[in-house]
């Protein structure tokens, strides 16, 4: 028994907003950002109206749709995202609540592992199926990044990267030989996990990371320290990251995860027909490009319109390439992230 995917679906914001656009909150130019980054625009949601669990419910009913089945028929949930809704619970019960999956034996799992959320949710998944235990799996990639970001000069860095969108797909089992997951690789350092993070609000109270640096009350204050007004006034609620450490590990990163699946299930490089690379940067992905020797129309690239959307990104990607008929019956799909933690991962699929 292995994994297959039986729909996939995609939503990103109709908000448009350009690397122009964003010269009217911060210093920054079109020219740095596309020569950085590759990014041209991105999606961004509407406040108020829209939500991580919103835009992941909008992919996910065009997976479902597409898959052939019924929300209701949905047995288990797997939500990837570093922004949720709520600090708790999880996006993914609001995303039932929101489908309407009322079935006694659902359940859902929320998991946090940023940009490789959706390798590890597939992995996760295809344990499951292969277990015996689900037999329909909803996974979604979602992000809402728009409302956690800095946009003064001091975030300049890590803003322009990011953009909103969710992606899903609806798994099942599938007893074709020629079909699936062929396998995945999932790894993870913590050495460097405050690199690209974003520690506050928290539940740290200073731990690893200095009481005074953060303005902690007295330690023995009962409570109080999940955010501090010093959080607050000094701007110190939304993601940081240390561009140049990330690019330098992802880089190598990136193939040796993709040649670990490769050597496990006995095939090439050449044999992959499709890559969807996380979408973190477009100089990441076409150095890693170079390093498999990939031609152009075999790698998937979409960071130009939606800037990297984590959790999001792989879904997203793939959904498209789908739609444009680059994805078809039979081909050796390859997916690999890398990001914040750091986590990174792989995939093979038998589409
Ligand atoms: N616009 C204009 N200037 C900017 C800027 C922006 N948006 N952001 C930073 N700068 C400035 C810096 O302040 C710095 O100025 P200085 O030289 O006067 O001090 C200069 O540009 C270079 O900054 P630096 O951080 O060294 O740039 P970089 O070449 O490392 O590029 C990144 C920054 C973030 C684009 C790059 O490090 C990167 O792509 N890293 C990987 C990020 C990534 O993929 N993250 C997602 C992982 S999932």
């Amino acid at each position: 028994m292995k994994t297959k995917i039986a729909g996939i679906g995609h939503y990103v914001p109709e908000n448009i907003v350009t690397n122009d656009d964003l010269t009217q909150f911060m210093d920054t130019t079109d020219e740095w950002i596309r020569e950085r980054t590759g990014i041209e625009e991105r999606r961004y949601a509407t406040k108020h109206k829209e939500s991580t669990t919103s835009l992941g419910a909008k992919a996910a009913k065009i997976a479902i749709d597409r898959a052939g089945i019924k929300p209701e028929e949905v047995d288990f949930i797997i939500f990837a995202t570093l922004s949720p809704d709520y600090y708790f619970p999880g996006c993914g019960v609001l995303l039932q609540r929101e489908l309407g999956i009322t079935k006694s034996e659902a359940a859902a799992l929320d998991i946090r592992n940023q940009c490789s959320g959706f390798v590890y949710g597939l992995s996760i998944a295809d344990q499951f199926i292969k277990s015996g235990m689900y037999k329909n799996i909803l996974l979604v990639g979602a992000e809402m990044h728009s409302m956690g970001l800095d946009f003064s000069d001091e975030g300049r860095a890590v803003t322009v990267i990011f953009g909103d969108g969710a992606g899903a797909v609806v798994l099942q089992p599938t007893d074709k030989e020629d079909q699936g997951i062929l396998t995945t690789c999932l790894h993870s350092d913590g050495t460097h996990a405050e690199e690209l993070a974003m520690i506050n609000p928290g539940s740290h109270g200073g731990y690893h990371l200095g009481v005074e640096k953060f303005g902690y009350p007295d330690p023995s204050t009962p409570g109080g320290v999940f955010v501090t007004q010093k959080m607050v006034d000094d701007n110190m609620l939304s993601p940081n990251m240390t561009g140049q450490l990330v690019f330098k590990t992802a880089v190598v990163k990136f193939p040796e995860v993709i040649k670990e699946a490769l050597d496990k299930t006995g095939l090439t490089t050449e044999d992959i027909d499709i890559f969807v690379p996380h979408q973190a940067n477009l100089r990441i992905s076409q150095f890693v490009q170079r390093t498999l020797k990939l031609p152009d129309e075999k790698v998937v690239n979409n960071i130009q319109k939606y800037g990297n959307t984590t959790a999001a990104s792989i879904p997203i990607a793939m959904s498209e390439a789908w739609e444009q008929g680059r994805i078809k019956e039979g081909n050796l799909v390859c997916l690999a992230a890398f990001g914040s933690g750091f986590t990174w991962g792989s995939a093979l699929i038998r589409w």
